[in-house]
């Protein structure tokens, strides 16, 4: 059972997660329309990884007896002045999702709601991944700065990421 305000923060985090789906669906189009088809690979898994998460917070408020209201979802940036800086603020976006996580942590701990704390540890993880992945492109790209070979060269590596399942879901489909 969640308590009112554990529910209302799970519903703030699914917000949270569409809009981070949004940021980055923007992202990719914006990098598709600049012939960066890698890039825009990227951030379309991106954005299909964020639907993912949002999908997850909604099954476990359902799980749990809670109701999923969905709100709007606020408008998003529409262009970037290079890749690097498209990275910069996926890695400064992360920190805040980061952040989220870690109140809603607080909340369930408050709570003694232990449920909550299992299913968050699986996005405190992640979380990790997602700041650290961030990084290594913002260095990579620093290093690559103007130079067109590089960029190229990024861009076809990026034009491989694949779309995976993440395993709360995949579980789910068992
Ligand atoms: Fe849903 Fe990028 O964290």
């Amino acid at each position: 059972m969640l308590s009112k305000r554990m529910e209302e923060a799970l519903n703030a985090q699914v917000n949270a997660e569409f809009w981070s789906a949004y940021l980055y669906l923007s992202m990719s189009m914006h990098f598709e329309n600049e012939s960066y088809k890698g890039i825009a690979n990227w951030f379309k898994v991106q954005f299909q990884e964020e639907q993912d998460h949002a999908t997850i917070f909604m099954n476990y408020i359902n799980s749990m007896g809670g109701k999923v209201t969905l709100r709007p979802i606020d408008a998003v940036e529409t262009s970037w002045n290079s890749i690097l800086h498209a990275y910069e603020e996926t890695l400064r976006h992360e920190k805040v999702v980061t952040g989220l996580i870690n109140d809603l942590y607080s909340i369930a701990i408050e709570d003694k709601d232990y449920a909550t704390q299992s299913m968050l540890k699986w996005f405190i993880d992640e979380q990790i991944e997602e700041e650290e992945t961030a990084r290594d492109y913002i260095d990579a790209l620093k290093k690559i700065g103007d130079n067109g070979y590089g960029l190229y060269m990024l861009d076809k590596e990026l034009a491989a990421r694949t779309y995976t399942t993440p395993a709360p879901l995949a579980n789910n489909n068992e």
